[in-house]
């Protein structure tokens, strides 16, 4: 145990990079013997996490890093690109920083890094978790290629509530369908070898119900009953950590009253006694001060209530350097939560095996050949496709043929820095098609191009500054001139394709809205191009569910591409000419009007349910001036061929306990072209302990089926699936009837019955 240690200390005291790579690295005990050489400063040094200065993504900015390492007062830090730089830093802490110890370096690579893919809830709606998993292990390859090994991701925060940006980071509203995506993302991320070279650190955020912020405004509180929590929003954090993510980050947001930096409750006993997690916790970016302005505590006191609940690393404030070890002079916290926290950032770097090669992510050479590749392109175009969901397409307008007069217009037309959505800093956007460079380079000289601008993301400027803060598009020119030369190029066009709707910035982080509409110009220029009467197809870019009762009905073809990445403008001319068919099913509720919000699938039975579907009955529980149906339900989405569903059969009435039943439906392929269909399975109890939602999402089955063929489709029912969070939050179900459901999506569904003992 001992010898560990002293081979370590030689590493810090200027043996080779060969040598000290070399370096067995040795077990627990390796950790204890250093611990042992560390004093208390040092100790709450490595639970310390600095922001770099390279990249901003939250207000308050970095120290100097240079002195802060060598001193050793930091574990890690973040926001920092480049091989050179990092490697630069890790140098530092092995060769000057007290111990040598190597730092974890972390950053928010959330849907690719400099290749990227579609933002986390398009990747949703593809319902491949392999695709995930492929994105997140490319994403990998890449990350740890540029020298990180920590990455802030998965975002696993359901979410029913479209005016929140963030809805753009997550896998949408179902918690069944988010812990399936989690357990995805942790396994591509982390691969099967924790100490491989291309393996990044998960960090499932944010820990927890962040999804559910009041009103749908960013940072907002959070007031949720325990059985709401325990059944819709903490399971998908439960799957990424069953699946072994090796980190995980709290939340900004009250929750019933605690910040949940500060929440014991949720941290210790629930997180790692309840759900025996071991790895490392750490606050989101300045959370801690946070404590005290949400008025939980004195700012003093703020960070030994962190520790306490369970917050291993402070990101951003400083404030455990600050106040820890006062707290500890006063009794607040003990020597052992500052060494168990100290413990698990220090086995967060061993589980890396940075300790046996502090440099194993700092090879230049694999930053030269491995970013960007051919082939990460070509994955990110894949996937990018299977993302894209069809809401409408009368008459079988698309796909396109590449021939005549084809207009593009739009502001989202020709610009190409905003096609990759939010969390996309390390972009080569430069290296971006638009959709007018794809759309040119797919028809070649077999139909004409036609482009114009059409509009403004908004017409006012000061609100499009604010909407394109990130990835500018400037105001330029008067809308109204803007919509008239559109309308006079669109003149000779045999289709209009307009590329139209929110702007990369619209969503994401700090990015809520109140009207959740395509905005306003470029509606009005939608109006205008509808008059025509000529084809028209609407390619829809957004963040998030949007209000399109307008553009549902008059617009013939709508095809939602979401933000989908580097390769985006390939990936949807592919689709847009049939190259390759869209095959993506809604994971979220698209909804009439921003009034019916929170809107989702799997709610439960109002007290005077509404008899007429659409229609309004008083003192039923309804709207004067709305339906309550949505606009798309969860799960829905077209394809370029027609699937037809037979009848569903149970192999059985009864399921015993311990036993289970085969459900099996036949899918036909009634259209002309091969399709991939998305077979989905849903569950009620219709007499419970508590009340239970209408459908619950139990199973999926993604199935390619060619043209005119049939594939039997089978679902396997268990008692696990039948399982709730009781009043008592027991995880059991109630023996008695059940309903099974099957179907295309969540509002077209056959039902069939059966008992469980
Ligand atoms: C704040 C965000 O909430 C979090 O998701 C992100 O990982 C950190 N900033 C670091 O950028």
């Amino acid at each position: 145990m001992r010898k560990s240690a002293i081979i370590f200390l030689s590493v810090t005291s200027g043996l080779s990079l060969a040598a000290a790579a070399s370096v067995p690295e040795s077990g627990k005990n390796f950790i204890d013997s250093l611990m042992s050489e560390m004093t208390l400063e040092e100790k709450i040094g490595q639970l310390n996490l600095p922001v770099g200065g390279d990249i901003q993504t939250g207000v308050v900015l970095g120290p100097e890093l240079d002195k802060l390492i060598a001193t050793g007062n930091i574990g890690g830090f973040f926001n920092v690109k480049g091989v050179d730089e990092i490697s630069r830093l890790q140098h530092i802490a092995v060769e000057k920083g007290p111990h040598g110890i190597p730092l974890l370096v972390g950053a928010d690579v959330v849907h690719g890094y400099e290749t990227v893919f579609p933002i986390p809830l398009a990747l949703s709606c593809t319902w491949n978790p392999a695709s995930v998993e492929r994105m997140a292990r490319i994403s990998a390859i890449e990350a740890t290629a540029d020298g990180v090994n920590w990455n802030f991701s998965p975002m696993v925060d359901i979410c029913r509530d479209p005016r929140w940006g963030r809805i753009a980071e997550g896998s949408g509203e179902d918690p069944w369908l988010g812990s399936v995506f989690a357990e995805a993302y942790i396994k591509g991320y982390q691969g099967d070898d924790m100490k491989s070279d291309s393996t990044l650190m998960a960090c499932v955020k944010h820990f927890a119900l962040y999804g559910a912020a009041e009103g749908g405004r960013d940072y907002n509180i959070v007031d949720m009953s325990r059985e709401r929590m325990f059944n819709y929003y903490l399971p998908p954090f439960k799957a990424a950590i069953d699946a072994g993510s090796g980190s995980l980050m709290t939340s900004f947001n009250l929750i019933n009253g605690r910040h949940a930096t500060a929440a014991r409750w949720l941290l210790d006993d629930l997180l790692r006694k309840d759900w025996g997690f071991d790895g490392l916790t750490v606050t989101d970016y300045n959370s801690i001060p946070e404590v005290a302005s949400m008025g939980t505590s004195t700012l003093e006191e703020a960070a030994g209530l962190c520790l306490k609940a369970g917050t291993d690393m402070d990101m951003v404030s400083g404030l455990y350097v600050k106040y820890l070890k006062d707290a500890l002079n006063r009794g607040e916290v003990t020597e052992k939560m500052i060494d168990d926290a100290c413990r698990r950032v220090l086995e967060a770097k061993q589980s890396l095996g940075l300790f046996d090669d502090p440099y194993r992510y700092c090879r230049p050479e694999r930053a030269e050949h491995e970013l960007f590749t051919k082939s990460h392109r070509d994955a990110a175009r894949e996937i990018a496709a299977e993302t894209f969901v069809l809401l409408k397409n009368d008459k079988n307008l698309l796909p396109l043929k590449k021939q005549g007069t084809i207009a593009l217009v739009g502001p989202l037309a020709d610009a190409p820095n905003n096609m990759c959505g939010c969390w996309s800093m390390f972009a080569r956007t430069e290296n971006h098609a638009s959709l007018l460079d794809a759309f040119r380079n797919a028809v070649g000289d077999k139909a004409e191009i036609i482009h114009a601008r059409g509009s403004n993301i908004y017409y006012d400027a000061e609100t499009q500054n604010r909407a394109t803060g990130l990835r500018n598009i400037p105001h330029v020119g008067n809308d109204e001139e803007l919509h008239a030369a559109a309308m006079a190029a669109v003149e000779k066009a045999d289709v209009i394709v307009a590329a139209i709707g929110e702007s990369s910035d619209m969503s994401g982080e700090s990015a809520s809205r109140a009207e959740i509409t395509i905005p306003d110009t470029q509606r009005d220029l939608l109006k205008k191009l509808a008059k025509t009467g000529k084809p028209l197809v609407l390619v829809l870019f957004t963040g998030r569910p949007l209000v399109l009762d307008w553009e549902s009905v008059n617009i013939p073809s709508i095809l939602n591409v979401w933000f989908s990445g580097s390769e985006a403008a390939d990936a949807i001319v592919d689709v847009l000419f049939g190259d390759s068919s869209p095959e993506g099913k809604l994971t979220t509720t698209f909804p009439r009007s921003v009034g019916q919000i929170p809107l989702y699938y799997n709610h439960l039975m109002p007290s005077h349910p509404d008899p007429e579907e659409g229609l309004f009955n008083r003192y039923c529980s309804n709207y004067i001036d709305c339906s309550n149906e949505p606009l798309y339900p969860f799960g829905y989405g077209m394809s370029y061929t027609q699937f037809e569903y037979g009848h569903p059969s149970l192999s059985g009435d009864v399921m015993e306990k311990d036993g289970k039943l085969t459900l099996t439906v036949d899918v036909r392929n009634i259209g002309e072209r091969d399709g991939v269909e998305i077979v989905q399975m849903y569950l009620r109890d219709p007499v419970a302990d508590i009340a239970r939602p209408l459908k619950e999402l139990k199973d999926f089955v993604r199935v390619h089926i060619p043209a005119g063929e049939t594939r039997k489709v089978r679902f396997t029912i268990t008692p696990d699936k039948l399982k709730y969070y009781n009043a008592n939050l027991d995880y059991v179900y109630e023996p008695g009837e059940f309903h099974v459901m099957v179907g295309p999506d969540s509002k077209h569904v056959h039902t069939l019955k059966f008992t469980a003992k």
